[in-house]
């Protein structure tokens, strides 16, 4: 059977003006305009690596040392469940929402697609997407004309996704795409989306530019299914959903699962990506002798062909940007659970309902796990000083069974990409120093990081 698409999720805006959403409640500690991180920090610096709060009426956790994040995350899982107020328009009921044997249901009949045995599979198709990101690159060159960064970076991640994983041409426009979801998940418009409608203004749940954000979403998966296949691919993860759908053994894998699950990996999959990849162009931006290094490993590495799984392995350096950038700019800043039941951590009362903040942007930036913990330094992801590591320190993808499913291909693709961008252009960045953060679900640049590229 094809699926076909349809969605049936009940209200787009459910839960995503809420007073009781985590995200709400956290606005007012992230306002620090020089760095929304810095209050957290201080925080934790001050009263400890557990820190009970009580936010309204909610009581939140806020944890920020590795042994913690273990306890949460591996040790004691099953009492802390996934969080997902105001996201649902944007997962549905995709796996990454779910918990307990659902959620291992959903997520087994999808897990081959991941297995880094595949990857070789998928480096051509990384390859053309990135041959297709430097034609427009060409262009921007040739106009000398400014660009944004995650921007790009997003369109290729999604490029890449459909290619390799879907066997598709992107068939959306991904710059609208883009920016309408862009608008939806910042959770600091949510605050003031609310602010509006509580001062009467008028501002209606699904009007304007969130109805219009959750519109253009959702039609993206049924753009996907009925798209032409480019290769007639047999093992795409495409056919993996579509294969469970069929399968009468998970009757929960049906049209509308796989409709969110498509949903999950366009979203999931490519905004960490790409924030990944335009922070790395930044920090090498400012460190021209990392760029260097980098065109030098590609050319020894590839000499003057397209790179496959060998060299990706041996692309040494340039993955260490990679590691070093999700340290020093972790996509996912935080993990959010659900306590389902009591518990003590660290000699603190842990109640059923309390909202569970697990700080790895905390844990990154703390002097006692890294040396010079604000210096880019990607040598320390290299030989002898990256087996130092203080198991848990270091969180990007989450820990446990729980942890992305797509980060060893993310890697992947951002190595990949890295390598081969710098050695045709030089992306120069220009907007203000230090570049401004701004945390909503993900830490992204405020207002976007801006560059001119220009051809080598
Ligand atoms: C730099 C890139 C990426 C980062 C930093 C990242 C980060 C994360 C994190 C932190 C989680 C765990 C969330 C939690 O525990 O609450 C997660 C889960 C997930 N990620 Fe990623 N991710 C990346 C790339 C990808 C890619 C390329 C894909 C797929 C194409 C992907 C798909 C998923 C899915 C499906 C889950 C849910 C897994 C589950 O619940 O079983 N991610 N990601």
């Amino acid at each position: 059977m094809t699926v076909v698409a349809t969605d049936t999720t009940a209200d787009p805006t459910a839960g995503q003006f809420g007073e009781e959403s985590i995200w709400f409640k956290l606005t007012p500690l992230l306002k620090d305009p020089a760095n929304p991180m810095r209050v957290l920090m201080q925080m934790a610096e001050r009263y400890g690596a557990v820190i009970p709060v009580t936010l309204g009426k909610q009581r939140v956790v806020l944890i920020s040392e590795p042994e913690f994040f273990k306890h949460v995350l591996v040790k004691n899982s099953d009492n802390y469940i996934k969080y997902f107020d105001g996201l649902k328009p944007i997962f549905g009921k995709s796996m990454i929402t779910n918990d307990g044997a659902l959620w291992q249901k959903i997520r087994m009949p999808q897990q081959p697609a991941f297995h880094p045995d595949v990857f070789a599979d998928y480096i051509p198709y990384f390859n053309q997407a990135i041959q297709t990101k430097m034609e427009t690159w060409a262009d921007l060159a040739k106009s000398g004309e400014t660009t944004e960064m995650v921007e790009q970076t997003w369109t290729l991640a999604a490029d890449m996704i459909c290619k390799a994983l879907f066997d598709r041409d992107m068939p959306f426009n991904p710059h609208v795409v883009f920016k309408y979801v862009k608008t939806y998940t910042d959770v600091m418009n949510h605050k003031s989306m609310r602010d509006k409608k509580l001062a009467g203004d008028g501002t209606e749940f699904g009007q304007g530019e969130t109805a219009k954000a959750v519109e253009a979403w959702w039609s993206v998966p049924p753009a996907v299914f009925a798209a032409d296949p480019r290769e007639e691919r047999e093992k795409t993860l495409l056919k993996m959903i579509e294969a469970a759908v069929n399968d009468p053994a998970v009757p929960e894998f049906d049209r509308q699962q796989a409709i969110d699950e498509i949903k999950q990996y366009l979203w999931a999959g490519t905004e960490t990506t790409a924030l990944t990849l335009a922070w790395a162009l930044y920090l090498v931006s400012k460190h021209p002798e990392a760029a260097e290094r980098i065109r030098k490993e590609g050319e020894e590495v590839c000499g003057g062909r397209e790179p496959n799984a060998a060299d990706y392995s041996a692309l040494i350096y340039t993955r260490s940007v990679i590691q070093e950038t999700m340290r020093l700019y972790p996509p996912v800043w935080s993990l959010i659970r659900t306590a389902a039941g009591p518990d003590e951590i660290d000699g603190k009362e842990i109640k059923a309902g309390d909202r569970i903040v697990l700080f790895g942007y905390g844990a990154h930036h703390n002097a006692r796990f890294w040396d010079e913990p604000e210096a880019f330094k990607p040598e320390r992801w290299m030989g002898e000083s990256a087996k130092k590591r203080v198991k848990y320190s270091y969180i990007p993808f989450g820990a446990g069974k729980r942890s992305c499913i797509g980060g060893a291909m993310s890697q992947v693709e951002n190595t990949l990409a890295l390598s081969q961008l710098l050695r045709r252009f030089q992306p120069e960045y220009v907007g203000p120093e230090p570049a401004p953060i701004h945390a909503t679900v993900t830490l992204t640049p405020k207002g976007g990081l801006h560059f001119r590229i220009r051809e080598r």
